[in-house]
């Protein structure tokens, strides 16, 4: 019980379903190659000590936050020490922690960092206590600290960078892993701008609140739009892939979680010879991904590449596992 565990977990690509997902529509989700790091270690008094590499650190007594690197840090991790303290309660652990947390998931761009890292803790802070675990209890705790950042969460951010690959998820129902006959390659574009999801989940729900019937209308589209999804990627139909990312890209601008940045990104795409594009996850900013022929992957790449930061990315990717090295701040 006294050696520091340390674990990782991948952030995350909505395909398709991002929003409507909240409400019950069927979504895909899938594993990306930047992990979030986490490492774990006992203490011998009370305090739960959570640093980041990125964020910087801060330190809780009995619930009570009693120091901070920097004003606000306490803020941006409370999260995490939620979740923390959660699960040490729930164990009857009364000495506290120190949790070490590096992450390659840039924050706030729609690619789940805050999910890998609730989820990375998560495994590493119970594999530390010895208790035996199954993914969905990693997914559940994590919805502890997704509460804090989404608002509403659907729960999808947790259950892909647990599974891992690319999951099918509808809120209530176990996600299933979809197993692609050969590697997906995406295009992830990042416009740079941040945003929050919590406010662009509470965006759409005026946006339902005020317009019930064309919501329901559009839940009903994006639900036929997953199972094409689904369906192109079993049957490797790149072209309709694309499309279908296009299609629902629409209907995110509909609900009004897209933007000027996001839309040039997605026409960009669409010029330089992908098959389609969309923005993806919470939107307001953040990231785009799109697909486009393997033939043209690099071409295309090479073009966006003159005005965004992008990367190619196979899917699937491995979700939550145990790393043997920890990770130094
Ligand atoms: O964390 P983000 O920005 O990728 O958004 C998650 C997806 C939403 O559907 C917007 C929210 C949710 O919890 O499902």
């Amino acid at each position: 019980m006294d050696r520091p565990v340390t674990w990782s977990a991948p952030g995350k690509v909505i395909i398709c379903g991002e929003h409507f997902v909240v409400y019950g529509v069927t979504a895909i989700a899938a594993a990306l190659d930047k992990r979030a790091y986490c490492t774990v270690s006992p203490r011998d008094d009370s305090v739960i000590r959570i640093s980041s590499k990125q964020v910087g650190a801060a330190e809780w007594r009995d619930g009570e936050l009693v120091k901070e690197s920097s004003k606000g840090v306490g803020n941006r991790l409370n999260a995490y020490h939620k979740m923390v303290s959660a699960i040490l309660a729930s164990h009857d652990r009364r000495k506290g922690v120190n949790v070490v947390i590096d992450s390659q998931i840039p924050r706030a761009l729609g690619l789940g960092s805050s999910a890998s890292i609730a989820v990375a803790t998560a495994g590493a802070l119970l594999d530390l206590l010895n208790v035996s675990f199954e993914p969905d209890d990693l997914a559940q705790h994590a919805l502890i600290a997704e509460s804090e950042v989404h608002y509403r969460p659907s729960g999808i951010d947790p259950a892909v960078t647990t599974l891992g690959g690319i999951i099918r998820f509808k809120r209530g129902v176990k996600p299933v892993r979809l197993e692609p006959p050969a590697p997906l390659e995406l295009l992830v574009i990042e416009t740079g701008k941040t945003k929050r999801t919590s406010e662009m989940v509470r965006k759409v729900a005026q946006f339902r609140e005020l317009h019930i019937g064309i919501f329901d209308k559009l839940m009903e589209l994006v639900d036929v739009v997953s199972q094409e999804v689904e369906l192109a990627i079993l049957n490797n139909r790149l072209e309709r892939l694309g499309s279908l990312l296009t299609v629902n890209h629409n209907v995110l601008r509909i609900i009004g979680v897209s933007t000027p940045e996001l839309d040039d990104v997605v026409d960009a795409s669409i010029s330089s010879g992908a098959y389609g594009a969309k923005l993806t996850g919470g939107g307001g900013g953040g990231t785009v991904i799109a697909v486009a022929s393997s033939q043209n992957l690099k071409r295309i790449y090479e073009v966006l590449q003159r005005s965004y930061s992008v990367r190619r990315v196979r899917l699937p990717q491995e979700g939550v596992r145990r790393e043997s090295s920890p990770v130094i701040v």
